[in-house]
């Protein structure tokens, strides 16, 4: 009776592999009734497939080593048991006579461990994304402090600038007038000495070259002006951290400029920028996306020149923006992977594999979806779609109405 009462499986199978007990389990496990397993031979019991699983386990106890084994057991309705299988020799006067069979039922066991094991990937995938968020928000910090030291020194110096490329005409003005008045010197020592200084400071090519440096003096103040500026926004809403409708082309030049130095070398950017409305979303960190995935693309790059290609569009309530590359692609098993927290394919120190497992977060926050398209050796396209507005900050705004 009590044997009866188990929910795990139990039996005896004899030296010849000849059953001579099985508890009621069986019925539930098998469909079959035990009393007619007795006498039955183990192979017809576990039909020719399952019993070359289990030939070694059932060789090793009848030499006298306790087995101990998993395996998935169908019922007879189709359902999978996940067990844990027990043999034990029976063992009298150092001679095998045969051989228990105890096997339990482990699915729900199995089940939870599972379920735990998702919840410590999800919990490894959010604490890297905190490490992340940490290290943005450190980044923020000094990025915030270096905007702030060179945007005043960069000021002066471009104002300066201007008022100098303005005194500099007038001087050149007045050089001019005076070159005009050298002919009627009348002494011609002097006239002679002007012309001699003239040619010894080359005036006529100091006259070229001067705007020609201004210029590209210029240009240069305006792009650390730039720079500076991206560096600023990106601190700003960084630290502020705040959902707001957001000029999303405004927001991929930032990421663009910010990411420069790593692509400029690898890709040319093209940009087909669509007529999209503002995005409620939380531009420093979409900022983060799009230099996440422009940086892949670069780094994806081969040793030709490549080129990245910028979309952005608009779908119903959802705007959507694509960032394609012609490098090496992604293969389908990698694939899989790249979205997985430290995950990367690039060499120590190089790579780690936050990227991606950090930017498909900031879209989960958004309520958005990144998708990703790749042919090997032809290249990969991200593509990313946002809502335009919010509704949390639309349920928000009601309430504050209300
Ligand atoms: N555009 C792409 N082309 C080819 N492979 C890519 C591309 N983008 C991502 N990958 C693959 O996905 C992996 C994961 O990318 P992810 O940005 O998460 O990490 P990483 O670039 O390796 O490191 P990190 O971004 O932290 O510096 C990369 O190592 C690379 O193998
Ligand atoms: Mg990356």
């Amino acid at each position: 009776m009590l044997v009866d009462r188990v929910p795990s499986i139990l039996a005896y199978w004899d030296r010849d592999l000849i059953c001579r007990f099985a508890n009621r389990a069986y019925e539930s496990w098998f469909g079959i009734n035990p009393d007619d397993l007795i006498g039955m031979p183990i192979a017809d019991f576990l039909g020719q497939e399952l019993f070359v699983k289990n030939e070694s386990h059932i060789r090793s106890v009848l030499d006298g080593h306790e087995q101990l084994f998993e395996r998935t057991i169908l019922g007879p309705d189709g359902s999978e048991r996940y067990s844990l299988v027990n043999y034990i020799p029976h063992v009298m006067d150092g001679e095998v006579l045969g051989f228990m069979v105890l096997a339990s039922d482990v699915s729900k066991l199995k089940e939870a461990e599972k379920n735990l094991q998702t919840e410590v990937t999800e919990r490894k995938r959010l604490q890297a994304e905190l490490v992340q968020s940490d290290k943005l928000a450190s980044i923020g910090q000094l990025a915030a402090g270096v905007a702030h030291e060179i945007n005043n020194p960069i000021g002066y110096v471009f104002s300066n600038f201007g008022t100098l490329e303005d005194y500099l005409g007038k001087f050149f003005q007045i050089l001019s007038a005076y070159e005009q008045a050298e002919s009627s010197i009348s002494d011609p020592a002097v006239a002679a000495r002007l012309r001699e200084l003239r040619q010894a400071v080359e005036l006529d090519f100091l006259k070229e070259d001067i705007p020609q440096l201004m210029q590209e003096s210029k240009h240069g103040i305006e792009q650390v002006r730039q720079i500076v500026r991206a560096l600023k926004d990106f601190s700003r809403v960084d630290s502020s951290d705040t959902w707001q409708a957001t000029n999303l082309h405004q927001c991929i030049d930032t990421a663009l400029t910010l990411a420069n130095s790593e692509i400029k070398h690898k890709a040319d950017i093209v940009k087909h920028y669509g007529e999209i409305p503002e995005v409620e979303c939380l531009p420093s960190q979409i900022n983060q996306v799009v230099m996440n995935l422009v940086v892949n693309a670069a780094q994806a790059m081969g040793a030709v020149r490549g080129c990245i290609t910028i979309r952005t569009g608009v779908e119903d309530d959802q705007v959507w923006f694509s960032v394609s590359d012609n490098g090496s692609g992604i293969p389908p098993e990698t694939l899989k992977r790249i979205f997985e927290p430290f995950f990367t394919t690039k060499p120590i120190g190089q790579g780690t594999g936050l990227g991606l497992s950090v930017s498909y977060g900031i879209v989960q926050r958004h309520n958005g979806a990144i998708d990703v398209t790749s042919v090997p050796g032809g290249g990969t396209t991200f593509h990313i779609t946002l809502p335009i507005r919010q509704e949390k900050l639309l349920a928000e705004a009601e309430q504050a109405d209300a």
